[in-house]
């Protein structure tokens, strides 16, 4: 048995990577706000690490500008490393998204500036990129308001987050090993397809909007720059799969 936090435990990857943790008998330390430890502020993050050998950052901030997302996960980053060092953290664990280096988008930006302090930090690490989730679709229409559903133009790749959830676990309580292999789904998309087959399976009303990004942004993530290219991981479940079988509350029937 492993002691274990999982920082952003009550998240999509986090609640199903805890309970994941918690099935193969492992002692899991959830560390949110909700659960008293706010990694941006540092409160309660000392308590929290004491005596923990295995941290598996799966944080997240709904922020989409560059100068939001480098902020949150620079501050973010910063503190918990410097926590994991203090505590004698020996393996730190962060899951990060295929094609961050090729498309300049701001979240991005926030991603790689998390990446590169953990590279640099002397806390043993293993860095899994993932691409889009299943979930991703439905992450987005739940973030959005009014009639008209806006959706980026974006080629992806996506992967069940529950798949995700099994990979971390493993690389979590195997040794440190830099960066991992990269891992995707089984299957090709374009996003507004999969967010208006969301809408339709839900039953919603909202009309998608497609619109592609300006820029170098908008030309990479129109034309494949977030799918893997090399041979990698690739998750089974695929994403009409997901959207049949799996029952996340994200999927019940909306009220309005
Ligand atoms: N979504 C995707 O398609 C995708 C694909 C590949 C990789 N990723 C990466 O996977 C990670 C997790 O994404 P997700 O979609 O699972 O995230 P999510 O569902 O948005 O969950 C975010 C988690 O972070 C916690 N959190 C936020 N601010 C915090 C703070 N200041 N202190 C402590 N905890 C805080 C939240 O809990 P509280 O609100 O209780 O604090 C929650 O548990 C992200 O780094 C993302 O870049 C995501």
């Amino acid at each position: 048995m492993a002691q274990v936090a999982v920082v952003g435990g009550t998240g999509t990857v986090g609640s199903r990577l805890v309970q994941m943790l918690r099935d193969r008998g492992n002692d899991v330390h959830v560390i949110a706000r909700s659960h008293g430890v706010d990694v941006m502020s540092g409160d309660g993050l000392d308590a929290a690490l004491r005596g923990i050998p295995v941290v598996i950052d799966v944080i997240n901030a709904p922020v989409t500008s560059k100068r939001r997302s480098v902020a949150f996960f620079q501050t973010a980053t910063a503190n918990l490393l410097d926590a994991e060092r203090r505590a004698g953290v020996g393996h730190h664990v962060a899951l990060s998204i295929v094609g961050i280096d090729r498309v300049p988008l701001g979240y991005y930006l926030g991603k790689r500036r998390q990446e590169q302090l953990i590279r640099e930090s002397d806390v043993p690490w293993t860095i899994l990129r993932a691409t889009q989730l299943h979930e991703f679709a439905a992450q987005l229409v739940d973030r959005s308001r009014g009639p008209v559903q806006v959706v980026p133009v974006m080629r992806l790749q996506p992967v069940a987050a529950a798949e995700v959830a099994a990979l971390l676990c493993d690389l979590a309580l195997s040794e440190p090993s830099g960066m991992a292999e990269e891992l995707a789904g089984p299957e090709v998309h374009e996003l507004p397809d999969l967010v208006r087959r969301l809408l339709r399976a839900r039953g919603s009303s909202r009309r998608t909007l497609p619109i592609r990004l300006p820029g170098e942004t908008g030309r990479t993530m129109a034309s494949g720059a977030l799918l893997p290219t090399a041979a990698g991981i690739r998750g089974h479940q695929t994403w009409d799969e997901w959207l049949t079988t799996a029952v996340p509350p994200t999927l019940m029937p909306e009220s309005t």
